[in-house]
């Protein structure tokens, strides 16, 4: 079968993309055919397509979450048949295709209640709240934590599943239409944050000098110095993203000294360990949505074949919530 996908052969800007015609052979054992109906960009893959982050090899296809329908299945696949409605996340790299041959052990069965577009743009960024909020650490009720990027596909997730919980966010974001977005997903103090800004002194006048139980920052260098500084005496510090560039090196002894805090970097493959958790952590977040407590929103949506103007304008900061590509 005929079906195109991007490709790509060097990191670089994101013309580097290509959009090629590829030949998909029949599922060998243990995988399926997959027609995607929709791919969930991630901030990860501009960090992959532009070398930030070392691919595996080249060259490589790009994204690695998507929604879909099987149209075949290899031998010795299990509880899985044409015509089934499945999600994925955290790859196999190559979901930038309108379709291809995945192996079964990673897909997720959908539930009637969730449809294929809001998988996709729910899957990868929901499982991540769900392992920061119940394994890098145990949110609790009455807790405080500063979330950079709150109006982001990630944060708009964090901040309803922060206030379910009974916590209440402190949320970074880059305009004031974004702080109205992150407010209405339950965002109690959306913060305005200019480039390299300190906003450790609105964070200690909400908390009244105490400081964060924990940060949760994705943003990486120019946010950084910020997120140490406002976490509570023997807080944690999470960082889980690079959207600015890695967070530098610093001394540990000065730093600690200060507050005793906890640094953590949290990496999804050291959460989502196999399909089993992953699915685990999935069905959580469906019951979620389920229950009405989260609502995904997809602020945007391309054409796949679009992927590139989808790099450029996240780079630009110019979307919020979730991003979808339609093959
Ligand atoms: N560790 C994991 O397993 C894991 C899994 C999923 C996602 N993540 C990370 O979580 C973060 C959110 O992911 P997402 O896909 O939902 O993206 P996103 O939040 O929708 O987009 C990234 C946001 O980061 C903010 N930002 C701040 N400085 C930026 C800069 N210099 N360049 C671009 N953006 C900047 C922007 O929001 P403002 O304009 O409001 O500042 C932008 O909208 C990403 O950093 C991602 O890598 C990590």
């Amino acid at each position: 079968m005929k079906t195109h996908a991007f490709k790509i052969y060097k990191t670089g800007a994101p013309s580097v993309m290509k959009w090629e015609e590829v030949e998909l052979g029949k599922p060998e054992r243990g995988e399926v055919l997959l027609r995607h109906t929709a791919i969930g960009f991630n901030m990860v893959e501009t960090y992959f397509r532009s070398g930030l982050y070392p691919l595996p090899s080249l060259p490589s296809g790009i994204g690695g979450e998507g929604a879909g329908v099987i149209e075949a299945v290899g031998r010795g696949v299990k509880g899985l048949k044409a015509g089934d409605r499945v999600c994925y996340a955290g790859g196999p790299m190559g979901s930038y295709a309108e379709a291809r041959l995945i192996p079964a052990a990673g897909l997720i069965k959908l539930p009637s209640h969730v449809d294929e577009q809001t998988a996709a743009a729910s899957l990868l960024k929901g499982t991540t709240v769900q392992f920061l909020f119940n394994e890098v650490h145990k949110l609790k009720k009455g807790e405080t934590i500063v979330f950079h990027a709150a109006a982001g596909g990630v944060g708009l997730i964090a901040c309803q599943w922060a206030k379910a919980v009974g916590a209440t966010v402190i949320g970074t974001v880059s305009t004031p239409e974004k702080a109205l977005i992150a407010k209405r997903h339950g965002c109690k103090h959306p913060i305005v944050v200019k480039k390299n800004q300190d906003l450790t002194d609105a964070v200690m006048r909400i908390t009244k000098g105490a400081g964060v139980d924990v940060v949760y920052d994705s943003i990486g260098k120019d946010l950084w110095r910020s997120s140490m500084d406002s976490v509570r005496r023997r807080g944690l510090v999470v960082n889980f993203g690079s959207a600015s560039g890695t967070p530098p090196l610093f001394d540990l002894a000065l730093e600690g000294n200060k507050k005793s805090a906890y640094f953590t970097r949290a990496a999804g493959n050291n959460y989502m360990t196999s399909p089993d958790v992953r699915n685990a952590a999935a069905r959580h977040l469906f019951r979620m949505m389920k229950s009405g407590a989260i609502k995904v929103h997809a602020g945007q949506t391309y054409p796949l074949r679009e992927a590139a103007k989808a790099h450029r304008d996240a780079a630009a900061r110019k979307t919020t919530g979730s991003t979808l590509l339609i093959p």
